[in-house]
């Protein structure tokens, strides 16, 4: 597919939109910098110079509820690209990659559907690659990392995107050729929230129990004092 480059951009997940009926599947839109880049729950990310801002175009051929599959995908995507740099990445439900215990990546997945069919998803990725952490607010300092940081130096990103891209399209045919299954059991063992005891905070209440597992539906499950419970949407906190 087609790669559109920007400079600057509210956000490429907007962009992505925009384009989104009159582009192909797998075009791709990449920014060098984003003045809204938008994160999950409506929050902000930050996009400054030296980081991977990009949107995926996909049009697969499944129902809406599916949407949260194509997280999982991506992260195992982007998983893969960084351990392929030397660099031990783990994936952290529902869709953070980390490095240690600090976010690297963070994904948004949107959609643009009507009557049970999906016209086409957009996978918003953003990666800290050369990201001087400095350069980050101050709540999120302690908590995030680059893969500059980690190396101790650039990397480049060119090879980067290529490799992430192609980790991508070697996924997305993955899931249609041998089916979802693979790539979860994928996501599982890269995922370094299965087996650990977390605190799953929700709208409604905090879920504290020990993560076993994750559905088809990209669900966690956590074994409770009261039982298991499945969880659809929440933060994460790793004990
Ligand atoms: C999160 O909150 O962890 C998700 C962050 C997703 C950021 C990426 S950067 C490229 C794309 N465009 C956006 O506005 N957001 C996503």
């Amino acid at each position: 597919g087609d790669i559109r480059y920007f400079d600057e951009v509210d956000s490429t997940n907007d962009v992505a939109k925009k384009m989104g009926s009159s582009s192909d599947e797998g075009t791709v839109v990449i920014a060098e910098m984003q003045d809204s880049g938008r994160g999950r729950k409506g929050g902000h990310w930050m996009s400054p110079r030296g980081g991977v801002w990009m949107s995926v175009i996909l049009k697969p051929n499944v129902v809406p509820a599916y949407a949260p599959r194509f997280t999982l995908m991506a992260g195992v995507a982007v998983a893969k690209a960084i351990r392929g740099l030397g660099v031990e990445a783990s994936l952290k439900w529902p869709n953070d990659v980390l490095i240690g215990d600090k976010k690297v990546c963070g994904i948004l997945t949107e959609m643009d559907a009507e009557c049970d069919q999906i016209n086409f998803v957009i996978i918003g990725i953003g990666i800290n690659v050369n990201v001087l952490i400095e350069e980050l607010s101050e709540d999120l300092r302690s908590s995030s990392t680059s893969l500059s940081e980690i190396k101790g130096e650039e990397l480049d990103r060119i090879a980067f995107v290529q490799a992430l891209l192609r980790a991508l399209e070697d996924e997305y045919i993955r899931s249609k050729t041998s089916g979802f299954d693979s790539i979860l059991e994928e996501w599982r063992s890269l995922s370094s929230t299965i087996g650990r005891d977390v605190d799953v905070v929700t709208p409604q209440r905090i879920i504290r129990g020990k993560a076993v597992g994750i559905t088809e539906n990209g669900t966690l499950l956590v074994e409770t004092a009261e039982g298991l419970e499945e969880i659809v949407a929440g933060s994460c906190i790793h004990g």
